[in-house]
């Protein structure tokens, strides 16, 4: 059978680059104060991987389109019981269990990145907006910042188990056409185009917004503390 465009490029980066993006946010709280520039700089990057990916599921291509892979509860759970039988139902784009990460992602990543916003080491580096808001607020969104990661830990575990269980487990190559975009066995119809220069032209606005929301619209920050 021909193969067929499915995953457009501007998504299938999005998501290689949310990827990476998690693991060097973890990787830079981890390594301590020296790496919390480059933590801040990913999390500017991640907030706007986020919001692109909000605008996509909008004015992207067919599979990109929330209306396309959110499905009602009850046709949630059907799918996950003819799962769980050990049948297949064919989706050319996600299937209504698996479209469920993409909200999960957006919900969960993007709240960590705005608590990032307003987190603090309290010795070195704090998000833009710190002094935004009280000490109490300040203290609270920290405190999510460091417990959302681990609900973002935990839905990545599940997506990867689920994704590594239909390849092989099985026989379903999912993995492969999140690189090339194709599939091949597959009724639905290609996307034709991947609409490129309209996610160029959002990432340009993206970018724009994020600048003034970092570098002009937030607070001045009170002290340069113990130097
Ligand atoms: C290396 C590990 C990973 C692999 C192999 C992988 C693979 C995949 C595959 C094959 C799909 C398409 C599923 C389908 O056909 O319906 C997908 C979708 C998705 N994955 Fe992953 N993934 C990985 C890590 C992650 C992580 C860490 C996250 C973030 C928590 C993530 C978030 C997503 C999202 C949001 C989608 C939906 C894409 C969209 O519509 O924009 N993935 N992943
Ligand atoms: C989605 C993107 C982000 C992820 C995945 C992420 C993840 C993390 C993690 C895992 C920690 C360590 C928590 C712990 O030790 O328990 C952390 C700490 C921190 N993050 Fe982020 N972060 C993100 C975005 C941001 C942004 C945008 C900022 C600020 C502009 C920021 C500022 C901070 C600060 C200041 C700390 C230290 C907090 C403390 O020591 O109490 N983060 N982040």
């Amino acid at each position: 059978m021909q193969k067929k465009l499915i995953w457009d490029i501007p998504l299938r980066l999005f998501h290689w680059l949310l990827v990476i993006a998690l693991l060097s946010q973890w990787i830079t709280s981890e390594l301590g104060s020296e790496y919390m520039d480059w933590h801040f700089y990913i999390g500017y990057f991640t907030l706007g991987l986020i919001i692109f990916r909000l605008i996509w599921g909008f004015v992207g291509p067919e599979y990109a389109r929330f209306s396309q892979f959110i499905y009602s509860p009850k046709i949630i759970w059907q799918y996950l019981i003819l799962f769980v039988k050990g049948k297949n139902p064919k989706y050319t784009g996600h299937n209504p269990l698996g479209g469920l990460i993409v909200p999960a992602v957006i919900l969960l990543v993007g709240a960590q990145a705005i608590t990032g916003l307003f987190a603090s080491d309290d010795v070195l580096s704090s998000g833009p907006y710190m002094s935004a808001v009280s000490s109490e607020t300040q203290g609270m969104l920290d405190g999510l910042h460091h417990q959302i990661f681990n609900l973002i830990l935990a839905i990545a575990g599940i997506h990867i188990v689920a994704i590594l269980w239909y390849q092989f487990g099985r026989k379903i190559p999912l993995i492969g056409a999140m690189f090339s975009g194709k599939k091949a066995d597959t009724e639905g119809k290609s996307i034709g185009s991947s609409k490129v220069l309209r996610a160029i032209i959002f990432a340009i606005i993206i970018a724009i917004f994020l600048y003034w929301l970092i570098a002009i619209a937030a607070p001045t920050p009170e002290v340069e503390y113990y130097f």
